[in-house]
């Protein structure tokens, strides 16, 4: 008998250190699978009717931007500026041929140089159109030219957006029943620009899409046609594996390579565009150059540094597929015009968006079955034993009712009735008082 108990507490120990040692293992295979914290991406392609605007920046050689007559007639700062920069007397030589002009001339100029002698926005931009429209964004001041310096280009930035920072939006039906595809046009005035486009405020850093560059030749005018396609990608921030950051990436790193380079050496670092506005035009800052000096060492290390501060990519990306074609035409000799109309594409947009492969709803859910695979009381069970709890006060009450419009019977009667067993021959007899 003994022996017996006893076997029977092992088997049941046992059941229950296999039951709990299982259910870990699950657990804990479960648990990792949610740990990895993996991404799924899902990509929507869609054809919207209302484009937005993109931000677009042109990037005009400083040969081409600056007022070279204004720049030499005033000998007194460019000169000053290359003796500083060259420890040279005689400065004349720098400007005459593009290519020189473009690796030296924006590193000898100040800020404040760059804005006094570069001609003024309406001189290279007087007027956009819009697709079906007589007005004219710039005048009613729904997009705006910002004039940016570089070191080696003077960058218009036209930017047209609403009083939330998003861009406004054309109708891609307009524009194509009314303009023959074009959704807004301006004619450039310069010989050569490089434009780039990009998102307000998301713009990457490493771009790897190239500059559209487009020349305009005497006595041609040269029409550029740019069809464009808008891709966004949304992330997750970490601990997902994309590990998203919500910061703006490109004014991030270059904050940081102006303030590294400004307190370094003094100058601004070469490759970045500042706003004319930003640094006061009274201001002496000029950009510096990895040709100038040994100052190549300290511009790698500095780029190094700030590059490891954006790593991390922007929660909500949108970069642009472009493409342009050019034709040009026969113009009045002394003549020159770059006209520039963005069309609209039947290329489709894309959505990216990344969701998590493994999402806590999954988790919860998982872990509570598997719990109570292993440990579970049946819910509808307890349910049903919570009823029968609470249906019993219930019962007694109506009893009560039914009694009272019944003839009630003798309590110690009934009490009395109970089924008594005739071991004489073996029959179950109920004996009443009332019989
Ligand atoms: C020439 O440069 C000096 C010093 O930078 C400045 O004061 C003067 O206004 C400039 N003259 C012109 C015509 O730009
Ligand atoms: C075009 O730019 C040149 C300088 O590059 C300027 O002299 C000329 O006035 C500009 N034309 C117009 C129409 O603004
Ligand atoms: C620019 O738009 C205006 C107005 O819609 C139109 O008259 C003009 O022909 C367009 N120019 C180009 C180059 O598409
Ligand atoms: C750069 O050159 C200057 C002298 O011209 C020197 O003092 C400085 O240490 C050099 N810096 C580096 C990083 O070599
Ligand atoms: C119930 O029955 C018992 C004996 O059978 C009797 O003594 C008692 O008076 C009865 N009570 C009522 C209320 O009828
Ligand atoms: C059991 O049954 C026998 C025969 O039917 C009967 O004589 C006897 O009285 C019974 N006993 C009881 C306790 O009812
Ligand atoms: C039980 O006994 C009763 C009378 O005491 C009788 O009428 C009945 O048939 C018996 N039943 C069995 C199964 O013996």
């Amino acid at each position: 008998m003994l022996i017996k108990m006893q076997r029977k507490t092992i088997l049941t120990t046992f059941i229950r250190i296999f039951c709990v040692v299982v259910f870990i293992f699950q657990f804990y295979l479960l648990t990792k699978d949610y740990l990895q914290f993996n991404v799924d991406k899902e990509v929507t392609n869609y054809i919207d009717d209302a484009i937005e605007i993109p931000e677009v920046h042109i990037a005009i050689p400083y040969y081409y931007a600056l007022d070279i007559n204004l720049l030499l007639n005033n000998k007194s700062s460019f000169h000053q500026a290359c003796r500083a920069f060259f420890n040279k007397d005689n400065c004349n030589n720098l400007v005459t041929d593009f290519a020189t002009f473009g690796k030296w001339v924006g590193h000898t100029l100040t800020l404040s140089d760059i804005a006094k002698y570069s001609y003024l926005t309406e001189t290279f931009i007087k007027k956009i159109y819009w697709s079906r429209s007589s007005e004219d964004p710039l005048k009613t001041g729904k997009c705006k030219i910002i004039r940016k310096a570089s070191s080696t280009t003077l960058v218009l930035v036209i930017r047209c957006v609403n009083s939330h920072g998003l861009p406004l939006k054309l109708s891609r039906a307009k524009a194509i029943i009314f303009n023959s595809n074009a959704l807004f046009n301006f004619t450039l005035n310069t010989t050569m620009m490089l434009m780039k486009l990009n998102y307000p405020g998301k713009a990457l850093i490493d771009d790897s899409s190239l500059h559209l560059v487009g020349f305009s030749t005497k006595g041609k005018q040269t029409w550029l046609g740019i069809r464009f396609t808008k891709h966004t990608e949304t992330s997750l921030p970490p601990p997902y594996k994309t590990m998203c950051r919500n910061y703006d990436r490109r004014k991030t790193f270059e904050d940081c390579l102006n303030a590294h380079s400004i307190e370094q050496t003094g100058m601004l670092f070469p490759g970045t565009a500042v706003s004319l506005d930003k640094y006061s035009t009274s201001s002496q800052m000029r950009f510096n150059s990895p040709f100038y000096g040994n100052s190549s060492s300290i511009i790698m290390k500095i780029y190094r540094q700030c590059q490891s501060v954006v790593t991390q990519q922007m929660c909500n990306m949108v970069r642009y597929s472009y493409r342009m074609v050019t034709s040009s035409q026969d113009i009045a000799q002394d003549g020159q015009k770059m006209r520039i109309f963005f069309t609209a594409t039947a290329e489709p947009g894309s959505l990216t968006e990344s969701k998590p492969d493994f999402p806590l709803s999954d988790y919860l859910i998982l872990s509570g079955s598997l719990f109570s695979t292993w440990f579970g009381i049946s819910i509808m069970g307890q349910l049903l034993a919570a009823s029968h709890l609470l249906c019993k006060p219930y019962r007694k009450s109506t009893d009560k009712v039914d009694f009272k419009t019944k003839i009630r019977p003798n309590r110690t009667a009934i009490n009395t009735i109970r089924p008594r067993y005739n071991k004489s021959h073996n029959n179950l007899t109920i004996i009443s008082p009332l019989a």
